[in-house]
């Protein structure tokens, strides 16, 4: 098999790994040509519920190409802290314990679910349905983020959930059979759906999730692999609980949310193409191939296939002249995670571009409108936030310093930008890109990014 990391080069994923966590901060300089093929590592969303339905699974659930990032580790350690086990290959393939759900038991300490709000989310889901008592916490950044959206429908089923000011650290009082529940979700978050949807599973009567707009339906597809019954739509999912999950293969597909910092970096640097290959491009995802599209950027999906319950392609990316839009509201939510390498390509856009009903990147790793209206100010671009949004008036970028405030995908959106700036960007704290992306900073150089990385 081809790594699932990396065009062909000596460095293993694990010592790519290694290279990331050590870099602090990065110089990124402009001038650089890109072009070649690359692969992005496993799906962020994807791997932590194979994690989790793998753990509860009542046959061995083989997963192949999980993304190594550290979100997902932590997702993996408290799950073998609940009593759950994995076998690694030699060749990277997970093959989980198939014992049933009910192998996971109240731990001995606090769950570490690291920067990960799905980690956390999920798991809070999961737990509460098999009325397992646990404390859930996290690193500075997870425990600033809301969390009453999952504690307030999961109590409504009969959970007993405790926050702190409805922030981490989510305290799960076992020990509370579960009721199914029809529940409409004032934010379109696949978030919410699956805690909701993981805790029906567990829970006496049917669970219908719906929800205002499109969110990602990665469970959903995923339970139904796994031999639960599930019905599920663009605007519901439907589920019978209690519900016993069989065995399987899960593949793991490339990252849509990883590939988009190469989309974005091809359409600014590489006049003679730049191909992604094995990319999810599961339409709940790929909204920002639509809005870069609208802005004029030349984007083929080829190749396109199923990988198992995940359809799949490849992504070729052509330099263009970008021109600023207005970004179609329906378009936010299958491209939520976009937004700061969005802002980059606003930046560059000849042009006013305005994002509007994006309320939501306020609630993210950090404030994702603040974080990046600085990053960008900081570099001379004319970026003005809003409460739900920025307008951004494109042309130029300059150079200078900048902070991801511990934002992984500020930090990798900003070495995007340093390719067409007027002079270097030195980007501060860019040690989080491990949570999702490890060995970016080598596959960003070998597609041809002049990218530096120290300690
Ligand atoms: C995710 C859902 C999204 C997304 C996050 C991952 C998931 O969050 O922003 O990075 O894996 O379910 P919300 O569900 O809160 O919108």
């Amino acid at each position: 098999r081809s790594p699932r990391s990396g065009a062909a080069g000596p460095m293993s994923q694990a010592g790519e790994a290694i290279v990331a966590a050590a870099n602090e901060r990065w110089l990124s300089r402009p001038g650089a040509t890109l072009g070649g093929e690359l692969q992005v590592p496993g799906d962020k969303s994807i791997s932590h519920r194979a994690l989790l339905l793998g753990a509860i699974a009542d046959a061995p659930v083989v997963i192949r190409g999980l993304l190594e990032g550290e979100d997902c580790r932590a997702t993996r350690r408290a799950l073998a802290a609940l009593g759950a086990t994995f076998e690694t290959s030699a060749d990277g393939e997970i093959r989980t314990g198939g014992r049933g759900a009910g192998v996971l038991r109240s731990p001995d300490h606090p769950l570490d679910m690291g920067n990960s709000g799905t980690g956390m989310r999920l798991m809070c889901g999961l737990l509460a349905g098999l009325g397992v008592a646990a404390e859930l916490t996290g690193d500075e950044s997870l425990v600033k983020r809301p969390m009453e959206r999952v504690a307030g429908p999961l109590r409504a089923m009969g959970a007993d959930i405790r926050t702190r000011d409805g922030r981490p650290p989510l305290r799960i009082v076992g020990d509370r059979p579960l009721q199914g529940i029809d529940y409409a979700m004032p934010v379109a978050s696949a978030q919410v759906k699956s805690a909701i949807l993981l805790a029906g599973l567990f829970a006496r009567g049917r669970t219908r999730v719906t929800q205002p707009a499109l969110s990602r339906d990665h469970t959903e597809r995923m339970l139904s692999t796994l031999g639960v019954p599930i019905s599920f739509d663009e605007k519901e999912a439907v589920i019978e609980g209690p519900a016993r999950l069989g065995g399987g293969l899960i593949d793991v597909p490339g990252d849509f949310s990883s590939a988009a910092f190469f989309i974005v970096a091809g359409l600014l640097a590489a006049p003679g193409g730049l191909l992604i290959r094995n990319v999810g491009i599961n339409p709940t995802r790929v909204g920002l191939v639509d809005i870069l599209q609208r802005m004029g950027g030349r984007i083929d999906i080829v190749a396109a296939r199923e990988m198992g319950a995940e359809p799949v392609a490849d992504i070729r990316v052509m330099r263009s002249d970008l021109q600023g839009i207005d970004v179609p509201e329906h378009l936010v939510a299958p491209a939520i995670d976009e937004f700061p390498v969005l802002f980059v390509a606003a930046a560059a856009a000849a042009g006013r571009t305005r994002v509007t009903g994006a309320e939501e990147l306020r609630v993210t790793e950090t404030d994702r409108i603040a974080t990046m209206a600085d990053a960008l100010c900081a570099v001379g671009v004319d970026a003005r936030p809003t409460p739900d949004g920025m307008i951004v008036n494109g042309g130029t970028i300059g150079g200078g310093a900048v902070t991801s405030a511990g934002d992984h995908r500020v930090a990798m959106a900003m070495a995007v930008a340093g390719l067409v700036a007027q002079g270097e960007i030195e980007i501060a704290d860019t040690r989080n890109v491990a949570t999702s992306f490890p060995g970016f900073l080598p596959l960003a150089t070998r597609a041809g990014f002049r990218l530096e990385g120290s300690a």
